[in-house]
């Protein structure tokens, strides 16, 4: 089986696309320019490549859809759908030669995701959902762990951001989580990726506080159509407004609730 929609093709089509120009860029990451966007947040010349490759492919086949994407920010059109577009997720890790980044790109439907592709050019694995349709890699149906219990658990989170005004929140949670229960807690450095993990089953739940819409809106789908829970930090679906992102396979839901708090 495997998810076919005309959207879907689209947008496969252009991540493919601006896999290409990706994959040279990391090889030759010695040659890139590099500046500072702000603390811990760099923009690379490959980033405004990428995000161009794709929005001129996602344009080119749906020349009415609105556009939100990281580094271009907002194109306004048609009013029901947009892309949401991260070029780059895991810059860092990009330009530290490190092989674990992401495209990623969401398709919003009256303000709902309705479809979701994160593409990691390097180990060429594409995640791909579709409201109702279910969650792929690579055509194979995937599906979130079945764990029950915080203690057997392996856990994502990312950040803190040096510049966020929540960093002590966040140090706190991260705290909580390595005194409260103790287990396995990895920061890989690609949202898109921890959320695309999480509806693998590669891990069991995932939180972070500050994320940007671009960052996850791929990764909601997908955890949703894993058969996971999407929520913020008090199991709410406040979780874009309120910029605290908590996914898991929704058996250890309410366990990382409390241990968050
Ligand atoms: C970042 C990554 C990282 C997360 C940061 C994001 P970028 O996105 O997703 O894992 O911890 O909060 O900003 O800057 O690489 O697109
Ligand atoms: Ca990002
Ligand atoms: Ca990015």
């Amino acid at each position: 089986m495997k998810l076919s929609s005309a959207n879907i093709n689209v947008m496969i089509m252009a991540c493919r696309k601006a896999s290409k120009l990706l994959i040279r860029d990391f090889g030759e990451i010695e040659k890139l320019q590099v500046s500072l966007k702000g603390p811990g947040n760099f923009v690379t010349v490959a980033d405004i490549k990428v995000e161009k490759i794709l929005i001129e492919a996602l344009q080119k086949a749906r020349p009415n859809y609105s556009i939100l994407s990281e580094e271009i920010g907002e194109i306004d059109n048609d009013k029901s759908f947009k892309w949401i577009i991260d070029p780059i997720d895991g810059t860092a890790n990009f330009l530290h030669g490190i092989p674990h980044f992401a495209i990623s790109v969401g398709l919003e439907q009256n303000k709902e995701i309705i479809c979701g592709i994160i593409y990691d050019p390097i180990k060429d694995e594409m995640f791909i959902a579709e409201k109702g349709n279910g969650a792929y890699l690579n055509n194979q149906r995937i599906r979130v762990s079945s764990r029950s219990k915080l203690k057997d658990c392996i856990i994502f989170t990312g950040g803190p951001k040096q510049s966020s005004k929540d960093k002590e929140l966040a140090l706190k949670e991260y705290n909580n989580f390595s005194s409260k229960v103790l287990i396995p807690i990895r920061k890989l450095g690609s949202a898109a990726l921890d959320m695309a993990y999480v509806a693998a089953g590669r891990c069991d739940g995932y939180w972070q506080r500050n994320l940007n819409y671009w960052d996850v809106a791929a990764g909601i789908i997908l955890v949703k159509e894993a058969g996971g829970y999407v929520t913020d930090f008090n199991g709410g679906n406040e979780y874009i407004q309120n910029k605290t992102i908590l996914a898991n396979n929704s058996k250890i839901s309410e366990e990382m609730i409390e241990v968050l708090k």
